[in-house]
């Protein structure tokens, strides 16, 4: 039997990846190890207790304020054990996180085959996102299966010369994911005060954005809440404490806001699906809203998820304050523009994104 080891360290890689171990599980065709590399802690936590996921192997390297050198050199110098111990056949790894370049370096130094799973996405801008775009562009030179979630993201790989015998559109996994989380009969406290009010959903973390944009964020967001007292926001805070400084010190006394914890998957999904729209600079909420057909004012300047632009349900709107409190407030206040927006499409397949990388795998990996 083929041993695969399924590698992930962040709570987006594991959203995306658990219902694909689930899968692989399920099928009884392949030994499966799991490794998490601890990027991140108490966020993954959350996500391998929804589903169920019991990793073998836990490189633990975060450490607070962790810089990408700290990352990258504690996973490189930790994985290189678990791969000579294990010795996997095949090792899977996911989209553009540090533990996703750094695993695939490794595996590459040690010549074991890597699939990519979210394979393709790009914004033709090295640094936007920072580091992410170089580090989906470094493992897409090594993998030897990729595993696009859109007919895009295919093209984009082949444009670099990726063979396109070695290359599969999915969908991405994401929407499996998402299928399995949402409620319409969803309660949670959170959700009481909101009560009638329209609710705004925030989230921010992107390392191009802490500090000077992450401020002008939201005081664009402060500026529209107090115009406008008949919404309600609720911000659960990643753990980086830059983005809890920032967050704390110009909505603290606002009592439109709550600033809570991280949600797990189930209560962000659920979030989600009652909410009016969504601020963010996250790459996964860009995938899940448009099949809740929920509109999304995306805080950077770029996206490598066009699909949910031309879907009309994504806005870029940059990290500058005006143009931010321009989008915001126009999409409360005109219905039009939000009928635009809030359309249910589902470009990023039709959530068996699993069940497809598994058939592949059993038939490549014979
Ligand atoms: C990482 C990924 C980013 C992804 C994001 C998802 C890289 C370079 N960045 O960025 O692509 O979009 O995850 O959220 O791989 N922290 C905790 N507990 C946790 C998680 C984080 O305390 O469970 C704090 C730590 O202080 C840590 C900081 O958050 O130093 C930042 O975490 P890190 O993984 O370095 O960067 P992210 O911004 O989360
Ligand atoms: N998410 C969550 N709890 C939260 C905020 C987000 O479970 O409090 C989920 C969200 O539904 C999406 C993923 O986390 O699936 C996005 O993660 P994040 O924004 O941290 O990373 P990115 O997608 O930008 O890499």
């Amino acid at each position: 039997m083929k041993k695969i080891l399924v590698v992930f360290g962040t709570r987006p890689e594991g959203i995306k990846m658990c219902p694909l171990v689930n899968e692989l599980k399920k099928r009884k065709k392949f030994d499966v190890k799991v490794c998490v590399t601890g990027q991140h802690k108490e966020m993954l936590n959350q996500v391998l207790e929804v589903f169920d996921v019991v990793p073998d192997y836990d490189l633990s390297i975060m450490k607070k304020g962790q810089d990408l050198f700290d990352i990258t050199i504690n996973i490189l110098d930790r994985i290189k054990r678990i791969l000579l111990n294990v010795c996997p056949d095949f090792v899977l790894v996911h989209g553009d996180t540090s533990t996703t370049f750094a695993t695939a370096l490794a595996c590459y130094y040690l010549q074991i085959p890597v699939g990519h799973v979210e394979a393709g996405l790009r914004t033709g801008n090295v640094f936007s996102p920072f580091p992410e775009e170089f580090n989906r562009e470094a493992v897409s030179l090594i993998s030897k299966i990729n595993f696009a979630p859109t007919e895009r993201s295919k093209n984009n790989l082949i444009k670099e010369g990726k063979n396109p015998k070695n290359i599969y559109v999915t969908g991405n996994t994401a929407i499996d994911a998402l299928q399995t989380t949402i409620k319409e009969t969803y309660i949670h406290e959170e959700l009481n005060w909101v009560d009638d009010s329209r609710l705004i959903l925030i989230t921010a973390h992107r390392r191009e954005n802490l500090g000077e944009p992450m401020e002008h964020m939201f005081r664009a967001i402060k500026r529209v809440l107090l115009e406008h007292p008949d919404v309600k926001a609720i911000y659960p805070i990643h753990l980086n404490p830059k983005v809890r400084d920032t967050a704390k010190k110009i909505f603290g006394n606002n009592t439109q806001i709550h600033l809570i914890e991280p949600l797990n998957v189930i209560d962000f999904h659920n979030f989600m699906n009652k909410s009016y729209l969504i601020l963010t600079d996250s790459g996964g909420i860009q995938e899940e809203a448009p099949s809740l057909g929920k509109p999304v004012l995306v805080m950077r300047d770029t996206t490598e998820r066009p699909e949910g632009v031309e879907a009309n349900t994504l806005k870029l709107v940059g990290t500058e304050e005006e143009m931010i409190y321009k989008s915001f407030k126009e999409l409360l206040e005109s219905k039009e523009e939000y009928e635009k927006m809030s359309k249910a499409s589902n470009p990023y397949g039709d959530g068996r994104a699993c069940e497809k990388i598994v058939d592949i795998l059993e038939r490549e990996l014979k």
